[in-house]
């Protein structure tokens, strides 16, 4: 392997985003949507589900190819079983460059307040918390299962103490549903050590129902925050970076904003996800994924599982956010489009 593979527009692969679950406690109205997720609903068998010493193994494999960067999803990740072990194998791993693995994780901070202090002794730099208002009615009604604000804050609390920051706090606007809550989060967040980020409402998946007139895009979202808290405009942390990042003049910290449905960021896309049973996708929109698990399990080497990954990533050429329309909401309709993967499914 070498550490410079690059896909059909010379994009690097810079970003493995494991996920470990396809369950969650909560049900989010754009994500999990309770008609879709009940108690009839499929999920993965558990003799479906890579090992964690399988998961391991396949980091090796792209920490090899160039990966230096390594985030859990799920469905809700701190719902799978004993996770710190996992974490403890990813954290191993050494890169070919010799600088340390970022390995971090994506939660809905529900079961943060308990786990935190094991997840960081386990190795784990630091947690993204998803939070959807700052009022508890606006909340319950996004989480659909009656989830209180406070047990959040708490988690988010708990996270910080145990050194698992800088923690970033996304909160997905839905227009009509949360959008009143753009102001009080960023004035709960503003001047204190988390990260808000603002994420456009997206067409994943096809069991959620977008529709184009319920995003909320970043630059209102801007407009509304700059005309209270002035905002100015700040660079990039990486490429590919998925937020844009503003400041607050005053020096009360930033904010981030991510637009994948009114500024695509495909250009820069370094990201590369695993399903919780092993299959590949080079974009959260792909339709299909390419079997990992079956080249794991029928005991091929690692140099032609490398081949494997190598081949996948130099004919990659996804770029669904930048080819999207206006009238995706129309598409959704078409067959092609209910084939596409649910967030819940592949993670954020
Ligand atoms: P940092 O390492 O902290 O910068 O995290 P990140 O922004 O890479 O990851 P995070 O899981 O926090 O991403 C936040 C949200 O951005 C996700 O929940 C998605 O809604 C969206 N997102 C992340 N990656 C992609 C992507 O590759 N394509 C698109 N369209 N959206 C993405
Ligand atoms: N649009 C944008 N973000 C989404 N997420 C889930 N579904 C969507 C969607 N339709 C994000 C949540 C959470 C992460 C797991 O995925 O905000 O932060
Ligand atoms: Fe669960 Fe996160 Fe989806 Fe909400 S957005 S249902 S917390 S996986
Ligand atoms: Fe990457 Fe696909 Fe998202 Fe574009 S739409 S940024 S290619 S994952």
């Amino acid at each position: 392997p070498n550490g410079l593979l690059a896909d059909a527009f010379g994009r690097p692969l810079h970003d493995l985003r494991i996920s470990v679950t396809d369950r969650c406690n909560f049900r989010c109205v754009y994500c999990m949507p309770k008609e879709v997720f009940d108690k009839d609903y499929a999920y993965l068998p558990h003799s479906a589900l890579l090992n964690f010493e399988e998961i391991a193994h396949v980091a090796r494999l792209f920490v090899a190819h160039g990966v230096e960067k390594i985030r859990l999803t799920g469905g809700e990740p701190l719902l799978r079983k004993n996770l710190e072990r996992l974490i403890e194998q990813l954290r191993a791993i050494e890169t070919p460059s010799g600088r340390p693995l970022d390995l971090t994780l994506t939660t809905n901070g529900s079961l943060l307040a308990r786990k935190a202090q094991t997840l960081k002794d386990a190795g784990l730099d630091r947690v993204t918390v998803s939070l959807d208002a700052i009022d508890d009615a606006v909340f319950k009604r996004m989480n659909d299962v009656d989830f209180a604000v406070a047990d959040v804050l708490t988690g988010i609390d708990a996270a910080h103490a145990a050194g698992l920051g800088p923690i970033k706090v996304n909160m997905v606007v839905k227009g009509g549903m949360n959008d009143d809550q753009i102001l009080p989060m960023a004035r709960h967040f503003k001047g204190t050590p988390a990260i808000l980020r603002f994420i456009e409402y997206m067409d994943v998946g096809a069991s959620n129902g977008w529709n184009m007139t319920e995003v909320v895009p970043s630059s209102e979202v801007v407009r509304r925050i700059s005309a209270e808290m002035p905002l100015e405009a700040i660079g990039a942390n990486y490429p590919g970076e998925t937020a844009a990042r503003w400041r607050y003049v005053d020096g009360g910290g930033e904010v981030g904003m991510i637009s994948s449905v009114t500024q695509a960021f495909c250009r820069d896309c370094s990201r590369i996800r695993l399903s919780t049973e092993g299959k590949l996708y080079t974009c959260l929109f792909a339709t299909r994924g390419h079997d990992l698990r079956e080249l794991l399990r029928g005991g091929r080497t690692d140099e032609e599982m490398q081949t494997a990954i190598a081949r996948l990533w130099r004919a990659r050429d996804d770029r669904y956010s930048e080819t999207r329309t206006v009238n995706t909401a129309g598409l959704s309709q078409r067959a092609e489009s209910a084939r596409k993967i649910e967030m819940s499914y592949i993670g954020g």
